[in-house]
């Protein structure tokens, strides 16, 4: 029979696949090759890691049967190493920043883990800094082991016994670059070891988010100060034992925005679907690439799932409120369902029946201007503010009459799918337009709405 013995066997050996439309996008012309660690059982790199430093403790007597898991981690070592715990019997406490999607929060918990979070602008060293709260509930739980994947040698030796030898087995000895990100540096220290001295010509390139201070400490030997950025499991804000930056030759600094940008085209134009630090990754590769020829071959890793970030980067409504949004993705539909401005959410309106001292009650109290006159959720027409007061100026008793009177011809229609430049060009004439789907009324949009964009 052809069996495993349980998911960790599954472990490694991940592929090597050629990325073709992108490259050929790009104007690309070294081959290259995304390593697939999403394909592994807990959908990430760090399933290595997790199995090295468990074995390693258990052979050193650490851990025992029935003992505790802790760890700090940004979510993928936290599932790796619950796939170790559920299969050998361990329990686990993971704590992680608040700035952890909900996705891999979940998933930690569907996995039987307990899970604490700390604010992510906790300073390094404070007590509620999420290192610092890993350690202090590893030395008050008996029985526990706190891996430290910052400074435990397991972590690189993984990616050195198993990473690297796979990308100079799978390539035959001919990757040329090898690009990936720094978390803790165990993928990058550890693959680029065993990569380097098979062929020490191999470049070795580290992408960083802008923010991080991997690459001003690579070039200057100075700490600067970090400043946040929105891609996780990369990236730090002080040195780490495990991110030897002796043996990485470049490090390249990447925007959220870029490295948001080419996740989203590898899941649509190449179907590797990936957080965003694969995203990170690949910019990078983008960037070196250039001065490359068809001789180059070069590995990148991709570092996880995008499925940990459906209500992250691979959500427009996320991408528009961080103002990330590609703008020919920002659609009517949209903008109605994102605003963020303190503007109502749900769309505001009177019938031509009620009379015209409701309607500027609802717009006094919902702080509206202008407000659309809607009959059995068609547009029949509009009210503005300033035009009904003037009116109501020469003859008070309007306010008793009824709003289809007096009202304004209709704001304009568009439907959810209509581009910005649509809508601009509608909000020329008019202060507001509204949205329509499946021919009901779901929204209005007006100018200041726009400003948020
Ligand atoms: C999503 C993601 N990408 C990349 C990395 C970086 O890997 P490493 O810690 O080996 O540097 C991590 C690590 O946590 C991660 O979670």
């Amino acid at each position: 029979m052809k069996v495993y013995e349980s998911v960790l066997e599954l472990v490694g050996n991940t592929p090597l696949v050629k990325i073709k439309n992108l490259t050929r996008q790009f104007g690309i012309k070294a081959q290259v090759f995304a390593k697939m660690e999403s394909l592994n059982p807990g959908y990430s790199v760090k399933d290595r890691i997790a199995i090295s430093m468990v074995e390693d403790a258990e052979k050193k007597g650490i851990l025992k049967p029935g003992g505790t898991i802790i760890e700090a981690t940004s979510g993928n070592t936290g599932i790796g190493l619950a796939l170790v715990a559920a299969v050998r019997g361990y329990k686990c406490i993971f704590v992680m920043t608040d700035k952890v999607s909900i996705e891999k929060r979940r998933y930690l918990k569907a996995l039987g883990a307990d899970i604490v979070i700390c604010p992510a602008a906790a300073k390094y060293g404070a007590p509620d800094h999420y290192l610092e709260t890993a350690k202090r509930i590893a030395k008050e739980t008996p029985n526990s082991f706190y891996p430290d994947q910052y400074s435990h040698p397991a972590n690189p030796l993984a990616h050195y016994r198993t990473t690297g030898p796979e990308i100079w087995r799978d390539t035959d000895g001919k990757i040329t670059h090898f690009v990936a990100g720094i978390g803790t540096g165990g993928t990058i220290s550890g693959t680029a070891r065993y990569l380097k001295e098979k062929n020490p010509n191999i470049r070795i390139i580290g992408a960083d988010p802008y923010g991080s201070i991997f690459k001003i400490y690579k070039e200057t030997g100075k700490v600067p100060e970090a400043t946040p950025y929105l891609v996780e499991g990369i990236g730090q804000n002080m040195p780490v034992e495990n991110a030897d930056m002796k043996i990485i030759d470049e490090i390249i600094n990447i925007t959220d925005r870029e490295s948001f940008e080419m996740s989203r085209l590898l899941s649509r134009q190449e179907g590797i679907f990936c957080g965003g630090s694969t995203g990170t990754n690949f910019a990078a590769v983008v960037k070196i690439a250039k001065n490359l020829d068809e001789n180059a071959v070069v590995v990148f890793i991709v570092c996880d799932t995008g499925e940990h970030y459906l209500t992250k980067h691979h959500s427009d409504e996320w991408m528009k409120e961080k103002l990330l949004l590609e703008p020919q993705k920002i659609t009517a539909g949209l903008i109605v369902e994102t605003k963020s401005n303190g503007a109502p959410k749900e769309l505001i309106y009177v019938t031509p029946d009620e009379t015209v001292a409701e309607a500027l009650k609802k717009m006094n109290q919902n702080s509206v201007t202008q407000i659309p006159v809607l009959e059995e959720n068609q547009s029949v027409g509009s009210l503005r503010e300033n035009q009904v007061y003037a009116r109501l100026l020469e003859n008070r008793e309007l306010l008793n009459a009824k709003v289809s009177e007096i009202m304004d011809k209709s704001f304009p229609v568009v439907h959810a799918d209509a581009s910005v430049e649509e809508i601009k060009a509608k909000l020329r004439d008019f202060p507001a337009v509204l949205v329509e789907e499946f021919r009901q009324i779901i929204g209005i949009i007006t100018r200041a709405d726009m400003l948020d964009l």
